[in-house]
């Protein structure tokens, strides 16, 4: 099979790989592999030994749900030490002639060359706009004369041992990474229309160590920013407010947890049992949503104080669209509509075919947007996989496949 590609999520709370194939706008997933994530704090590695062995878990996974044996993957990465800057870069064009590729690239070269310091490396460099002469807003310059070509680009630098850290982890579980590819751009990737990124659109993704937003608007990313806070720190304050050990606050979280006090009847309760001592507590859900509620408002003022600094807060038309795992706490569309005063709107990634049922989660936003994003952005050869055996139907695919290729021009030659 041609253009198998693998996402590599990892995350500080499960490490999602999956193994896909891209088609036109949709994802074919051809297997999945998911593992809870270990040796990983807000984004950054914090145990090298422990985190590889949950990425080569993972990966194994997915080797065996898909039968492709997996060399190498486009990889998330998120963090604090992630930060972004606007730039411009300017290319004359001599003779009469149209813009070509080489004008755009060396506009580009020309734009990323800011000084940073020696401990950070260039992660992306996503244009934003064109201007010929003066002429602004200039979409694709490609063909079109001029004497001066200028681009906006968006430059996405990363910290040099941060990445480090993480790709030796992937590395140590046998797998080379074909190119970091930060988190809100993957997510923005698999959640966001069309029409929502023309018209202005944040999208955050709220994980359980970070939460990662991206500003789309005029159809590209203008803005990105990693904030060190997830729905780890919800569960953190249910363990020290009812003082139950950390996994079953995640527990009653997850099971009983609401992120909005006013939904919740006062007068509804549940037991729960801290250290299996027989001796129950008794819980005011009410009192719950109260302590999930302070904390959901906090992400999303520091999310609103990161829109405000970026300058385009009075640009967003289309609102926010929420994602990641700790978007599904209940009352989290209301407390972030209270917030920002404009419309939310919660998303998980569309567009999946194939083995695709347990990824249409938020939770997967990310590692689904990897796929597509990583082929897009990329790199000479599609991500290596090789099928360990080639299964029984992938056989009978190609035999059919070169039957009527003999009769049918391919899908490209159309
Ligand atoms: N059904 C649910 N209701 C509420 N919260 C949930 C639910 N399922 C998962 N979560 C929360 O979502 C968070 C994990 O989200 P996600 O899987 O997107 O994180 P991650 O990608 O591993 O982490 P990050 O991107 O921050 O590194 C955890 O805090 C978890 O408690
Ligand atoms: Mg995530």
């Amino acid at each position: 099979m041609e253009n198998v590609v693998i996402g590599l999520d990892v995350g500080t709370h499960k490490i999602c790989t999956i193994v896909g194939q891209v088609r036109r706008d949709d994802i074919f997933v051809i297997g999945v592999g998911i593992e809870p994530s270990r040796g990983m704090s807000r984004g950054i590695v914090t145990d090298m030994a422990a985190l590889s062995k949950a990425i080569a878990a993972s990966v194994h996974k997915a080797e065996k749900s898909s039968g492709y044996q997996i060399k190498r993957a486009f990889v998330s990465v998120a963090g604090s030490h992630i930060a972004s800057v606007n730039s411009r870069g300017a290319v004359g064009i001599t003779g009469q002639r149209g813009v070509n590729l080489d004008d755009l690239e060396k506009a580009m070269e020309a734009a990323r060359a800011i000084a940073i310091p020696h401990n950070r490396e260039v992660l992306h460099v996503v244009p934003r706009s064109y201007s010929l002469d003066g002429q602004n807003r200039v979409r694709s310059p490609l063909g079109m004369h001029g004497f001066r070509l200028e681009v906006e680009a968006h430059i996405i630098t990363a910290s040099s041992t941060s990445v480090a850290n993480l790709e030796q982890s992937v590395e140590a579980a046998n797998v080379l990474v074909d190119r970091f590819i930060l988190n809100p751009l993957a997510a923005g990737d698999a959640v966001l229309t069309e029409q929502e990124r023309e018209a202005g659109v944040v999208v955050i993704d709220i994980g359980g160590g970070t939460t990662d937003l991206a500003i789309f608007i005029e159809g590209t990313v203008w803005h990105t920013a990693v904030l060190a806070i997830g729905g780890d720190l919800v569960t953190s304050d249910i363990t020290y407010w009812m003082n139950v050990p950390f996994d079953l606050a995640e527990a009653v979280k997850i099971q009983r947890g609401h992120a909005l006090k006013r939904a919740i009847d006062p007068l509804e309760t549940f037991l729960v049992e801290p250290f299996g001592d027989g001796m129950p507590i008794e819980v005011k859900r009410e009192e719950l949503a109260d302590v999930i509620e302070a904390r959901i408002e906090e992400i999303f003022e520091k999310v609103q104080q990161e829109i405000k600094r970026s300058g385009y807060d009075g640009l967003l038309r289309a609102g926010a669209v929420i994602t990641g795992g700790c978007s599904q706490l209940p009352g989290v569309r209301e407390v972030a509509q209270r917030v920002f005063g404009f419309p939310v709107r919660l998303a998980k990634p569309e567009r999946l075919t194939g083995m695709a049922d347990v990824l249409r989660n938020p939770s997967y936003s990310t590692s689904v947007g990897l796929l597509r994003l990583g082929l897009q952005m990329d790199t000479p050869a599609p991500t290596e996989a090789t099928p360990i055996t080639t299964p029984p139907t992938a056989k009978i695919g190609q035999f059919l496949g070169s039957l009527f290729k003999r009769l049918l021009p391919d899908e490209d030659e159309k």
